[in-house]
């Protein structure tokens, strides 16, 4: 199965996460054995207008365990021609006669479909703005598979900033194709997630509930997906960030009302809404989960690039 453009998570089905899973695992012994060469005239662009260490890293170190190389930027907003006034259109379109797939982080809404409408080698949404980032949905899914073995049945919480955060709202998407899932969403008022995503869970009848207090629900789930206030997106809104942040903290209280099996998960980074007390409890999942990265960009890298060209490894 081969991808192209990764730009939403509705685009992927069933049948695409469970190749996306089984190639993860394949990609897991490929990093155990030290790596392959198979992409060695292979180059990826990575293009990030925003911060970022979990998502640019890992695709990076991807495309280097696969043989393949990496262009890159350390900050395309100031790095690139863009700072001249080059449209992102244009950027791409020239990206397009250097690498074999694009991978992009921008801080606007709808930036990665922009992009795709005008390359013609794939693009990787990485993140934009307050939209989407659906490559991280993919492992986000992949962990939880791993460390509970099954998705169908469970109950969630999201935790924390659902308006603002993308990776819930990608998540969401995800999961509202399988079975008999419940989602629980705790955010303060100003941080709620959107109706777009509500609506969508309604249109597949998947049960959600929207809660407070995050204690009622910390014993009734599997999975605790915390996520930090972006203050980053606020803007000059300061009182609303200082009305919204520091409200759902999970320390080691938090621990005690969780059940034993369930997990705290975070797509990280975090400020101060996980202690680090937590970090010790094996139910605390975020580290393997940013480790799970590498795995899963491994295997969307190999499902766009394809079969390795005759020769090349
Ligand atoms: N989870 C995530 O997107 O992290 P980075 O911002 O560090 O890439």
């Amino acid at each position: 199965m081969k991808l192209h453009h990764i730009v939403a998570a509705q685009q992927f089905d069933r049948s695409v996460l469970a190749e996306v899973f089984e190639t993860s695992k394949e990609m897991e012994e490929v990093v155990k054995r030290g790596g392959v060469a198979d992409y060695n005239h292979r180059i990826m662009a990575t293009l990030f207008y925003e911060p970022s260490t979990r998502t640019r890293f890992s695709f990076e170190a991807a495309m280097h365990r696969l043989g393949g190389r990496v262009v890159t930027t350390e900050n395309a907003a100031e790095f690139s021609s863009v700072s001249k006034g080059e449209t992102l259109e244009d950027t791409i379109r020239i990206i397009n006669g250097y690498a074999d797939v694009i991978v992009i982080r921008h801080s606007e809404v709808g930036a990665a479909q922009r992009a795709a409408a005008v390359s013609r080698v794939p693009v990787v949404n990485a993140g934009d703005g307050a939209g989407q980032h659906p490559t991280q949905a993919l492992l986000d899914l992949y962990t939880i598979q791993k460390e509970i073995g099954r998705i169908d049945g469970l109950r969630i919480a999201m935790v924390g900033d659902l308006a603002q955060g993308r990776t819930v709202r990608s998540l969401a998407y995800l999961l509202s194709k399988y079975q008999e899932v419940t989602l629980y969403f705790v955010a303060p008022p100003l941080l709620k997630m959107k109706e777009d995503i509500l609506e969508h869970l309604r249109e597949h009848e998947v049960r959600y509930e929207e809660e407070s207090d995050l204690n009622k629900v910390l014993p009734e789930v599997d999975v605790v997906y915390q996520t930090r206030v972006q203050k980053e997106r606020f803007g000059d809104r300061v009182a609303d960030y200082e009305k919204c942040r520091g409200l759902y903290i999970l320390d080691r209280s938090s621990l005690t009302r969780m059940r034993s099996g369930a997990i705290i998960m975070h797509p990280l980074p975090r400020v101060d809404e996980i202690s680090m007390e937590v970090d010790h409890d094996p139910r605390a999942a975020y580290f393997r989960q940013a480790q799970n990265g590498l795995y899963v960009r491994m295997a969307i890298l190999k499902m766009i690039l394809g079969t390795p060209p005759e020769g090349c490894a």
